[in-house]
């Protein structure tokens, strides 16, 4: 345990709640582990009061603050500067204090990109199915026009919602990558990378998948769920049972802890401690469900 003196620095959650975060244990282990003074707190912050928190934490001289439902886009207005990624998505789950204030990152998407390469998954140059158009889905196809794919082929149970997902996503990143599909019988030919951003399977409603047809999973070479809770999701399942590998999100929710933390600290968290992390969330979740 850390034990907390007059040089201690404090960084923290906002949210609106925050009593079911995981971010704690994740920022108190690293901090502990690589020797940094700090703690972490999670702060309940009312929607309309996300301005006083970002001004008072400033005049506290909190280090770092990371930024959850339902404040993730509503706090840019009162950030000094921003990440060029977070300022495409649009949103921003980290802030990092600098000259006058914060600065915003999205370090939801950068941790993404870290878990997968630590699975040997690479965006760039990647054919990929992304399934869902909702807040999740949407930060994903912003990751993937900026890390480079070949093309993501969009999927939504609205493909309304999909169109203006994809023309938005396209037109900010001035690439033409992301196709918005009415079905997955309009894949082009071959294997492909699927992330699946839909809330569908989330507990604890664990039976729900976005798709079950054997025909699309057939054309599943890696399956990658943003879903944590469960561990493994129906989604998973099948994929797997097609013969593709299978991940879920718990990998990415310890990397954008580790990329905040970094940030914070200006200290680098190698693959070993980093799985220190994960094997420690994953009883968590195991545990608590
Ligand atoms: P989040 O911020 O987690 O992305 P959201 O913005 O509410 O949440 O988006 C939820 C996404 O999951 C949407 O893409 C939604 O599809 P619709 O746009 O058609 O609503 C998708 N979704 C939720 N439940 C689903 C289900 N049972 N089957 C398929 N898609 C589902």
């Amino acid at each position: 345990m850390i034990s907390i003196g007059g040089r201690t620095r404090t960084c923290g959650l906002i949210g609106y709640p925050v009593a079911h975060t995981l971010s704690p244990l994740i920022h108190n282990l690293l901090a502990e582990a690589t020797g940094q003074d700090m703690v972490y707190v999670p702060f309940p912050v009312e929607p309309e009061r996300v301005g006083d928190a970002v001004e008072g934490a400033y005049a506290l001289n909190i280090t770092g603050l990371n930024v959850t439902v339902p404040h993730k886009s509503a706090v840019i207005a009162h950030l000094r500067e921003m990440d060029a990624l977070a300022e495409k998505i649009g949103a921003v789950n980290t802030l990092v204090r600098c000259e006058g204030g914060y600065k915003g990152y999205n370090t939801d998407m950068t941790g993404l990109q870290r878990a997968m390469a630590s699975d040997g998954v690479c965006l760039e140059g990647e054919r990929v199915i992304l399934l869902g158009a909702g807040g999740a889905a949407r930060a994903v196809a912003f990751l993937c026009a900026s890390a480079g794919v070949e093309a993501v082929y969009l999927l939504n149970r609205t493909p309304a919602r999909a169109q203006e997902v994809a023309a938005e996503v396209n037109r900010v990143c001035g690439r033409d990558c992301i196709r918005p599909l009415a079905g997955y019988g309009e894949l082009p030919e071959g294997r492909f990378l699927a992330i699946q951003g839909t809330s569908a399977g989330l507990y604890p409603h664990v039976e729900d998948t976005p798709i079950a047809d054997a025909a699309f999973f057939e054309k599943v070479h890696t399956g990658y769920d943003l879903i944590y809770r469960p561990g493994d999701t129906r989604f998973m399942q099948l994929v797997r049972s097609h013969g593709g590998r299978a991940f879920n999100g718990l990998k990415m929710l310890a990397y954008q802890g580790i990329h905040a933390f970094e940030l914070w600290n200006g200290v680098y968290v190698d693959e070993a401690l980093a799985e220190t992390v994960i094997q420690k969330l994953r009883k968590e979740t195991e545990i608590h469900g």
